[in-house]
């Protein structure tokens, strides 16, 4: 059987990619931070799939987990780097723990996650490395600065690492960056009444499972960044291609995502969301 690893598997996205890996037939080590909470999701999935606890701050512990997959499912085929956090704020006042654990858990949680499975996959010739980063590595949505730098710093490193791994000809080890739009996780299911959260419902958004399909997908057709939705993907880069403009449209975005987010919290009142 072939091993995955996925980090932040407890629950919210990272558990909805761990089932769809399993029922790929691919054997799975969920971890997370919290890892009683991953040790019940995988139980829930039962098969093959156990879990650990792990820090993605920690390299080291990165590189054992990565060690442990393959000596338990045979080899290490899959590692989807999706532990993640979201703070937002004012970017002139938050402080610096707050950027610091952003930076930590998202860039340099990406960054060891990364290098402990490309050690693995380069020995073995092959694998997919999957970074579950997000529009706002695209784009800073507002009192996202300190996000928005965490997950830029990941996009960078994910597609600079692609093209280091083809310049040194290993063509069959894949690294892809996953950028979606707002996910319905715990990560924002609790901000519903919270302005500063305002970006994340300013798109389309999605469900943990149609997140999920999309990164199974891209195991059958590896791409450097899919976005998810696509004309999210686009939107964002347009502002990204015009700063000036972007800064200019700013309130109006805003002021239409906080309109969103409160449609949001009316429709989770009522039952309406999310759906059955
Ligand atoms: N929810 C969204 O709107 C959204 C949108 C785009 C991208 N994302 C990204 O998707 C990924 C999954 O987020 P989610 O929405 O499922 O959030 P979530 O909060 O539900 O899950 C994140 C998981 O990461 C774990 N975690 C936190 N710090 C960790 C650490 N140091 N080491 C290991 N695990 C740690 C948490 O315990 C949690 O189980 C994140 O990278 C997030 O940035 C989320």
């Amino acid at each position: 059987m072939s091993g995955a690893l996925v980090t932040g598997a407890a629950g919210g996205l990272g558990l909805a990619i761990a089932r769809r890996l399993a029922a790929r037939g691919l054997s799975v080590q969920l971890t997370d931070l919290d890892g009683a909470a991953a040790e019940k999701a995988a139980q829930e999935i039962g098969g093959s799939a156990w879990a650990a606890a792990l820090d993605v701050r920690d390299a080291a512990a990165c590189r054992a987990a990565a060690a442990e997959t393959e000596r338990r499912a045979g080899s290490l085929e899959v590692w989807v780097n999706n532990a993640g956090i979201l703070l937002p704020g004012l970017a002139h006042e938050q402080n610096d723990t707050e950027y610091r654990a952003m930076l930590e858990v998202n860039a340099m949680g990406t960054i060891n996650g990364t290098l402990a499975a490309v050690e693995r996959m380069r020995r073995a010739g092959s694998g997919h490395v999957i970074n579950i980063i997000s529009l706002a590595g695209l784009v800073a949505p507002a009192g996202y600065a300190g996000y928005a730098a965490s997950k830029h710093a990941a996009i960078a490193f994910t597609l600079g690492t692609l093209t280091d791994l083809r310049r040194s000809g290993l063509d069959r080890i894949h690294v892809s960056a996953v950028c979606p739009d707002g996910i319905w996780s715990p990560m924002i299911a609790g901000k519903v009444d919270d302005p500063a959260a305002a970006p994340s419902f300013s798109g389309k958004m999605l469900l943990p499972a149609e997140v999920a399909i999309r990164v199974e997908e891209l195991l059958g057709r590896p791409r450097p960044l899919i976005t998810i939705p696509r004309w999210r993907g686009g939107m964002t880069r347009l502002l990204d291609l015009f700063p000036s403009l972007a800064v200019r449209l700013m309130p109006l975005l805003l002021a239409d995502a906080r309109r969103r987010q409160q449609r949001f919290k009316r429709r989770v009142e009522s039952g309406d969301w999310p759906p059955a």
